[in-house]
């Protein structure tokens, strides 16, 4: 049985779009067609009671998870079954050992950053982790996400208060917008806004198309 992709969401920080980026990223990857779940590693369990207020249903089955860190080796052999894709949405701390696990697991690790001082600051933390593991582990990828870009901003701005990092950041990125903050209230993704959305929803494309090929996977 082929295993899923994992891909591991993580950061240092709360707050820094690791919730939105899983499930924005849930929602575009089963637009393309992937059978795709979530599991959710934060004790805030902000992904399920996401998915939870869905009156539509969510695109991706969301599922919690706090048996460690043989637990998460077991669940993702079982949804080898049913998922292309696997979502890990961490806890906002890279010391929590369900960080470490899913770091362990993951085929492309992603870091939402904000870019301002305290966020960037925090990254070189989680950036030395992922390297670290990186250096046992060459088939693990990783990069930068930025999140929450002010549009006044222009791209290279974002790239130049980045540029001391290691690790690649992606060019695909997601700005400040309401309908990123609008869908958890509705428990879905941007794709379901309407006009309202669809400008977020373009940024959520590019990204998709980004992380698969980051998988190794065609779109
Ligand atoms: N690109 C964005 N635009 C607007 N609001 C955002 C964006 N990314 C995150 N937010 C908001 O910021 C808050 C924290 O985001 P969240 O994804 O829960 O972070 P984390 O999971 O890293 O703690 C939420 O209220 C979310 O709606
Ligand atoms: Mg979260």
């Amino acid at each position: 049985m082929a295993k899923s992709r994992v891909i591991t969401v993580l950061s240092q920080k709360g707050g820094a779009g690791k919730s939105t980026l899983t499930m924005q990223l849930a929602g575009g990857l089963a637009r393309s067609g992937r059978r795709v779940a979530i599991i959710d590693l934060d004790p805030q369990e902000t992904a399920l009671r996401w998915a939870q207020a869905a009156t539509e249903g969510f695109p991706a089955q969301v599922s919690k998870l706090d048996v460690l860190p043989g637990g998460l080796r077991a669940v993702l052999k079982q949804m080898a079954r049913s998922a292309d894709i696997v979502l890990l949405d961490c806890p906002p701390s890279i010391e929590h050992p369900a960080t470490l696990a899913a770091l362990q697991e993951a085929d492309v690790a992603l870091v939402p950053v904000v870019p301002s001082p305290a966020d960037l600051w925090s990254t070189k933390g989680v950036e030395r982790l992922i390297l670290q593991v990186q250096a046992s582990r060459k088939g693990l990828k990783a990069a930068l996400v930025p999140n929450r870009v002010l549009r006044t901003n222009l791209a290279w701005d974002v790239l130049e208060v980045m540029r001391d990092f290691t690790l690649p950041v992606l060019g695909a990125a997601l700005s400040q917008r309401n309908a990123f903050a609008q869908s958890a209230v509705i428990g879905g993704t941007v794709y379901q806004l309407g006009r309202a959305g669809s400008e977020a929803a373009r940024e959520v494309d590019k990204l998709v198309a980004e992380v698969l090929k980051l998988t190794g996977e065609k779109l």
